[in-house]
């Protein structure tokens, strides 16, 4: 399976956006979907770390988009039942696997749960893209089983490319691998088909 990944520079408000589709299983890439938000601050309150507001009414299930929040990719993943299973598979393969542990974040209290989301709406995964061990971007690799630099018993997940590390599809790093910590959840909140990435009901990040 191929990723891509693509962004977007609208030169005349200077924001920017990257979304990535990937059909999960064994479909492969879909289209690439540049996504330009009506919600989204200007770039003086992006750098200072403002929420960010995604429609996510057309994130079908098993695709995956990315945003970007405080200058990091934030993966919006609509995962399907099986990948839930997947992530029930991968339980006892996970070094941290109620995150005990967490990198540069708190965990919010709502995603200490088995699938790191918010119960109402377990399928959304929202979670940093940034490689615990020294930062790089892992990339996806939903589709299950044998394939290049994957355990034949692979059960989907994500695959950092610059050492090997690899997250199942809750963001949870799997055991014997350089990065220590599962991926960051950042605090969010659903208000109707809007995700809201750095704010919950306690307030912004
Ligand atoms: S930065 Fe991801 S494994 Fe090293």
């Amino acid at each position: 399976m191929r990723d891509k990944e693509d962004g977007r520079v609208d030169g005349s408000r200077r924001t920017w956006l990257i979304a990535t589709t990937v059909t999960g299983g064994i479909g492969g890439v879909a289209t690439v979907i540049p996504f330009v938000s009506s919600f989204a601050p200007s770039e003086r309150a992006r750098a200072a770390g403002a929420p960010v507001q995604v429609d996510i009414s057309n994130l079908k299930s098993g695709e995956m988009m990315t945003v970007a929040w405080r200058g990091k990719p934030v993966w919006i993943l609509n995962r399907t039942d099986r990948m839930l299973a997947d992530v029930q598979k991968a339980d006892n393969e996970v070094a941290d696997p109620h995150s005990n542990n967490p990198f540069s974040m708190p965990m919010p209290e709502y995603a200490k749960n088995e699938f790191r989301s918010r119960p109402e709406r377990k399928h959304i995964l929202v979670a940093v893209a940034v490689c615990t061990h020294l930062g790089c971007t892992p990339t996806p690799r939903f589709q299950e089983g044998a394939q290049p630099n994957l355990p034949d018993d692979w059960p989907g997940g994500f695959l950092c490319p610059c050492h090997g590390s690899t997250y199942d599809l809750a963001g949870r790093v799997f055991k014997n691998k350089p990065a220590p910590q599962n991926l960051d959840i950042p605090p969010f909140m659903f208000v109707g088909d809007t995700l809201v990435i750095g704010k919950d009901e306690k307030g912004e990040a």
